[in-house]
Formats: structure tokens, C-alpha cells, sequence
């Protein structure tokens, strides 16, 4: 199961007016990844604001509309949080737009956790592609933050090229710590690059992390999930161990509308962090 906490950002008797927000800072990630580092106008609002990995908000600007992303950023950070949004479409577009001093409208924390209490004790496999990484960052951060409550931690992330992978500043640092073994990889070999080569399944199936006393979690597009599943299963991972998150269009994001459900269940409220033993009761996802 995962887990859900009380929603200190949404007030309990609006809980669909979003709250008003100024960008801090726009990080460019890729050529339409953007990280927006975010803090509550409301003082009180902004100190009182918490969340764990894997939770969600909405996002929305005046005249284009509302959309859902993974909070990013570590939850042990005050006062503001990341969302990091690759352009898609209208609303993604019209943020892509923003720069630091603009104002934004924000609904979070919305959306179940992962469940790391759980886990504690237990070796953490992530297995991130793409814009995925999202909200594997906020967990990998949450992990790293609470160490010693956890065994061995992998991380694979991998994207297309050098030029598509996010967070650089963090993957120095991720590269650098001996209590976390990482690899960054892409797609093919090209000049300048001497990480990784090779999709993200097979390099996880490389590293062989073991499936006794671990979980896994993998975030990335549809593709690869389903092939990083298929091989979590070959390398032993128990299906009520291998954790995802999904991506269901939301509209309300507290369980009223039935937008984003999913047979009896509401992605937006009993989600979006699912076990791959919940997704195997539920409508093919996958
Ligand atoms: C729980 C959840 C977490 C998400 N986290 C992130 C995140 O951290 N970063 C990020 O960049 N994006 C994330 N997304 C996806 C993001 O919500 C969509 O990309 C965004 O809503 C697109 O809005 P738009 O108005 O720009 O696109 P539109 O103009 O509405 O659509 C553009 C294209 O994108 C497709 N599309 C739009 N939304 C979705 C969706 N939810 N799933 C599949 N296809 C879609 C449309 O069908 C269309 O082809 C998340 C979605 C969900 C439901
Ligand atoms: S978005 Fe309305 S019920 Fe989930």
C-alpha cells in the first residue's frame, strides 16, 4: 500500500482553489524539460507546507488550465518545492513560458506516497527514464535523507542522449557517494559520452542488484516500464515489491470528478504510486 498524509498545502474547506505561487528560479534541464522551483505567496502556507516522494500537485496558469506533475524537489526542503515539466502540450507550454518572479497557481500535496516506511531495512532498486525521474528524484533525496534506515540503494536513470537526461547538478552528486551506486545511461554510443550505454532494462539487468530483502520503483514512458518490469520479474523481484507510478489525465485531483479512474480505483487518490500486485487486480495499464 501506499501511504497518504494530510494535505497541508490545500485547505480542507477549498480544496479545489489553487493557491497563488511565485517562481523562484527556472532550471533547464533539456531542450523541454524545465525544473520551476516554486514557493507559496501565503508565509504561513509556504512554512507549513510538506509532503513525501511520490506526491503530486496541480499546477495552473491564468488562461491556459491545469495540469498534474510529481512533486520533485526533497522533502526535507522548506519553504519551496520543484515541479519539473517537459512541454507537451497547451498548460506545459504556457509554463514552459514562466521565469523567475512570475506568479503560478498551485494545488498540492495531492496523491499517496511511496510507501518508505515500509521499506525500511530493505535494499531500494529505482529504475528511472526520461522526465520519470521526477518523482524518483524526490524519492531518491527522501532515501539518501534518512540513509541509515535503508541497505543498499541503486539508482539507474537513463535517456535518450547526453542532451536528455535531467538534473545534471545532482547526478554529480549522486556519482560521487560511495552509499549509492548509480549509473546514468543512453540509448547509443556517441562522442564525449563515457557512461553507460545501452536501455535502461538491460543495464539494470547488468547490475544485477539482488531481489532478497529489496523493493524496486520504475518511472519513465510506458515502453520502458513495461520491459524494466519484465526484467525485475526475470532477475526475482516479487510483484508486491516493484512499485510505479501512473500517469492518468486528472481533472479534480481529489476523487470527485471520476476523471482519472481506473476500474474501482481513483488514481489521483488511491494513487498515483501503485504495487505492480495492485496493478494486476486493476483494467491493463501497462
Ligand atoms: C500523476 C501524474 C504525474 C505527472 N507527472 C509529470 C511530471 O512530473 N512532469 C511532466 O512533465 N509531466 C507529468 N505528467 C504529465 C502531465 O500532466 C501532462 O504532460 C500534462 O498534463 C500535459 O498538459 P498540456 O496541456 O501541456 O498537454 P495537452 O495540450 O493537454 O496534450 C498534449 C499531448 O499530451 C498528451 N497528454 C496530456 N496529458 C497526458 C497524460 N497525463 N498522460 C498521457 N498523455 C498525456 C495528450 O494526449 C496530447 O497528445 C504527469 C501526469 C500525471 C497524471
Ligand atoms: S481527477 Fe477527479 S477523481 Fe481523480
Amino acid at each position: 500500500m501506499s501511504t497518504s498524509i494530510p494535505q497541508a498545502g490545500i485547505k480542507a474547506s477549498e480544496p479545489l482553489r489553487p493557491e497563488p505561487a511565485t517562481v523562484l528560479e527556472v532550471i533547464a534541464e533539456t531542450a523541454n524539460i524545465k525544473t520551476f522551483r516554486i514557493a507559496f505567496d501565503d508565509p504561513a502556507l509556504a512554512e507549513s507546507f510538506s509532503f513525501l516522494p511520490g506526491q503530486i500537485g496541480q499546477l495552473s496558469i491564468l488562461g491556459a488550465g491545469e495540469s498534474t506533475f510529481a512533486i520533485s524537489s526533497a522533502p526535507s526542503q522548506k519553504g519551496r518545492f520543484d515541479f519539473s515539466v517537459m512541454k507537451t502540450g497547451v498548460v506545459t507550454s504556457a509554463i514552459h513560458e514562466l521565469s523567475a518572479g512570475d506568479r503560478i497557481a498551485v494545488r498540492a500535496p495531492m496523491g499517496c506516497a511511496f510507501p518508505t516506511d515500509d521499506w525500511k531495512g530493505k535494499n531500494v532498486v529505482l529504475v528511472g527514464g526520461g522526465i520519470g525521474m521526477a518523482p524518483l528524484r524526490s524519492l531518491l533525496f527522501y532515501l539518501l535523507d534518512h540513509r541509515d534506515d535503508y541497505g543498499e540503494l541503486t539508482l539507474v536513470y537513463g535517456a535518450r542522449t547526453p542532451e536528455d537526461l535531467c538534473f545534471a547538478s545532482d547526478r554529480r552528486d549522486w556519482e560521487g557517494r560511495a552509499d549509492l551506486d548509480f549509473a546514468a545511461t543512453i540509448d547509443t554510443a556517441c562522442t564525449g559520452w563515457d557512461g553507460c550505454v545501452g536501455l535502461v532494462p538491460s543495464v539494470v539487468e547488468e547490475k544485477a542488484p539482488s531481489p532478497e530483502n529489496a523493493v524496486a520503483v520504475t518511472c519513465g514512458p510506458p515502453i520502458m516500464i513495461r520491459y524494466a518490469l519484465q526484467s525485475l520479474d526475470k532477475m526475482g523481484f516479487r510483484e508486491e515489491r516493484v512499485y510505479t507510478t501512473l500517469e492518468r489525465r486528472m481533472k479534480c485531483g481529489i476523487g470527485l470528478c471520476g476523471r482519472c479512474n481506473l476500474g474501482p480505483k481513483y488514481v489521483c487518490t488511491d494513487g498515483p504510486v501503485f504495487s505492480l500486485a495492485e496493478l494486476r487486480e486493476l483494467p491493463d495499464e501497462l
